[in-house]
């Protein structure tokens, strides 16, 4: 494949930044450029130097005055709820019963699951997201149709065929060991080939009998390389009800903990109203709370206390993420808006560095993918998005009064969304502007 060269302002982080200003926290070059080759980056920095290094008959594309990141990462969402977003419901439990689990029947029709999935690539790539750990439906159709697609395209993606055996709709459940066998074959298929992953994904504890967790916990042992994801202490009648179904539990976290789910990989959408004890166990387990702030809101779960996870004496790792169709947008951008917000509400500041440090490296780090993605680095894939901080009129007025870099990535987060998703470029390849 031919080697790319893009020019325009590069923004990587380090590390996370720890003061409104922190420099030290990332890198910037005003005028930059990225070299990438096969895939990945083969160089980053300034670009005269960049330049020197890129072969004679490298396509070169110009972004400046335009900004340059690695891709954004999406820690938690559901393609098979791409028509279940937006749907009114009071909580948790109604959205689920009502839409969720009605729309999610379809996915056993190979046709539809295939349609949705090409939908869902142009969606992410439209908005700049380069990774999005998935949640399929139950059937494995959807999985296959899922991964087929993120194949095809290249994409580096994190998903699973969702494991549930009870309390919904007979169309929408497995059993311990049909869930078992197809996530087998799933991984069989799927995990590693080019840039795919499985992930172990049984749905939350009220879906899954005590059997099917332990079959969930024996996929782990057997697979130790793989993520899981899961939902945990999103909602008030939601924990209520896993305690009727596992009275032997301390509390919800327990269910999880003694069928050996938690862990560096193990990823757990919401985890909104965790007791001490549980962020204990979290934290000494290394497992990640997932922040999914436009669902939060808009299902009234509750809010995230990101600040007090991060901070106490036994940190949790945290994600950040979408949560489509509960969540309402596809942007990352929208989400750290909505997360800044719910932060507002609390007393808690996220500073705009922090923002996009969460998106970008944050989010690879607590995906334990930080060799692979998230930042600007040779020998990283080339997952790149270039933003427009003036993509629409309000913001080009805005960007006016602009002066620093801090300033331009709080405009980018407060009003922006796929508009301002200039480019996405996917394995060094552009792949919004070919959509
Ligand atoms: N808990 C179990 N399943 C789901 C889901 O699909 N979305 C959300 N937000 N919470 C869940
Ligand atoms: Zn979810």
């Amino acid at each position: 494949m031919t080697a790319r060269l893009i020019r325009g302002r590069l923004l990587s982080f380090k590390d996370a930044p720890k003061s409104i200003d922190d420099t030290g926290s990332y890198t910037y070059e005003e005028d930059g450029a990225v070299l990438m080759e096969n895939g990945h980056i083969v160089a980053a920095g300034g670009y005269d130097a960049v330049k020197s290094q890129a072969p004679a008959d490298a396509i070169e594309t110009d972004h400046r005055p335009h900004l340059i990141m690695p891709g954004f990462i999406d820690a938690h969402i559901h393609f098979p709820q791409m028509q279940v977003i937006g749907s009114y419901a009071a909580a948790l439990l109604e959205w689920l019963n009502n839409y969720t689990f009605v729309e999610e029947q379809r996915f056993s029709d190979a046709a539809h699951a295939a349609r949705i999935a090409t939908a869902y690539f142009d969606e992410l790539v439209r908005h700049g997201t380069t990774t999005a750990v998935t949640y399929c439906s139950v059937h494995k159709t959807s999985a296959d149709a899922f991964f087929t697609e993120s194949h095809r395209r290249n994409m580096r993606m994190v998903a699973g065929k969702v494991m549930m055996d009870r309390n919904a709709p007979p169309g929408l459940l497995d059993t311990p060991q049909t869930g078992y066998d197809d996530t087998k074959a799933v991984i069989a298929d799927w995990h590693g080939n080019g840039r795919q992953l499985v992930a172990i994904t049984p749905r939350f504890a009220i879906t899954s009998t005590p059997e099917q967790m332990e079959m969930a916990g024996t996929l782990m042992r057997e697979h130790p390389d793989l993520h899981m994801q899961t939902h945990l202490s999103e909602n008030k009648a939601e924990i209520e009800f896993t305690k009727e179904l596992y009275p032997w539990a301390k509390d919800y976290t327990d269910v999880y903990e003694r069928y050996g789910m938690l862990g560096p990989t193990s990823l757990f959408g919401h985890s909104i109203h965790l007791s001490e004890r549980e962020a204990d166990v979290m934290s000494e387990t290394g497992s990640v709370a997932v922040f999914c702030p436009t669902s939060n809101l808009f299902l009234g779960s509750g809010l995230f206390d990101l600040k007090t996870l991060d901070e106490r004496s036994k940190p949790v790792r945290i994600a950040v993420a979408t949560d489509v169709g509960g969540g309402t947008n596809y942007s990352m951008l929208r989400t750290i808006d909505e997360g800044y917000k719910v932060l507002q509400l609390q007393g808690q500041r996220m500073t705009p560095l922090e923002s996009f440090y969460r998106i970008t490296l944050g989010n690879a780090r607590a995906l334990c993918l930080e060799d692979k993605i998230g930042a600007l680095e040779p020998g990283r894939e080339a997952d790149i998005v270039v933003l427009n901080a003036a993509a629409t009129p309000a913001m080009a007025l805005k960007m006016e009064a602009v002066t620093k870099l801090t300033e331009e990535l709080f405009l980018l987060q407060t009003l922006g969304d796929d508009r301002a998703i200039v480019e996405t470029y996917i394995a060094g390849e552009p792949a919004k502007s070919t959509l």
